[in-house]
């Protein structure tokens, strides 16, 4: 088994960088087309990985969709939906969310040492809660849970996990989504926040793949040599 899993980010923007608006409501930024490829690209993965911040906002289900392929995972031996996973530091995550109430999916909570008895205790029948030091370390919960037989990993945002991801080096692959709309607004958040990234105009990322999809166009970066074209 791998130190790591093998890192898929996916990520779905507006044409000016934004994952979301300021407002209450969850921002659509794919389309139904593209809704439907990421449940084939969920549906290739052993687990998907939120942050807490993404579990608070945008209530997320994270089950595969359609009955095809979540029967074609249980025809190869698999549970029909991957293991949920999150990150967070505060421990203070709703056990109401639908990440814990919806699917027989396993849940992992990676949690800081110092919130990880009370989030142990709040979650308790819902998730494994894991200590994942102090500051909680990524690179860490990704050996556990390649520990946990988990080969192939896919990461949905938000903004903080993925600049974490990216920053860190921990990323085989990335999916941009743009959408063919602004969003125009600075309260917003974007992709990613500032950092040193490993890719600059000195080592620019390899393109994997283009590809239109209705009215928008998935960008697919190869970020590592375990990223194979085409
Ligand atoms: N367009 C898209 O494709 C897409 C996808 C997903 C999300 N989004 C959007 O992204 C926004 C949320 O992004 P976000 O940056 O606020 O949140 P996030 O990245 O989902 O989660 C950040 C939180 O995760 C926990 N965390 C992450 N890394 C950690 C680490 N190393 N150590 C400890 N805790 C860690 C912390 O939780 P605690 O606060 O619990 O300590 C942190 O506040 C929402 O607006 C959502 O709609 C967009």
């Amino acid at each position: 088994m791998a130190a790591r899993p093998y890192v898929l980010l996916s990520c779905a923007t507006s044409i000016d960088g934004y994952i979301d608006d300021a407002t209450e409501q969850r921002l659509l930024l794919s389309n139904e087309e593209d809704l439907a490829r990421i449940d084939a690209v969920r549906a290739g993965c052993d687990a998907i990985l939120v942050g807490a911040g993404t579990v608070r906002r945008d209530d997320p289900r994270l089950v595969i969709r359609s009955e095809r392929l979540r029967a074609a995972r249980e025809a190869r031996g698999l549970p029909p939906s991957p293991v949920k996973v999150t990150l967070t530091a505060r421990g203070e995550l709703d056990p109401a969310a639908r990440f814990f109430t919806v699917g027989d999916a396993d849940r992992i909570v990676y949690c800081a040492s110092p919130a990880v008895e009370k989030t142990a205790e709040l979650l308790d029948g819902l998730a494994t809660v894991v200590d994942a030091g102090d500051p909680l370390d990524p690179a860490r919960a990704l050996a556990d849970l390649a520990g946990r037989g988990v080969g192939r990993l896919m990461v949905e945002g938000g903004g903080t996990v993925h600049a974490q991801f990216l920053t860190a080096g921990l990323a085989d692959e990335l999916h941009l989504v743009v959408a063919p709309f602004f969003v125009g607004d600075p309260r917003a958040p974007r992709f990613v926040g500032d950092g040193a990234f490993p890719w600059h105009p000195g080592r620019r990322a390899r393109l994997a793949e283009v590809r239109q999809i209705g009215d928008v166009v998935l960008v697919r970066y190869a970020l590592s040599e375990r990223c194979t074209e085409g």
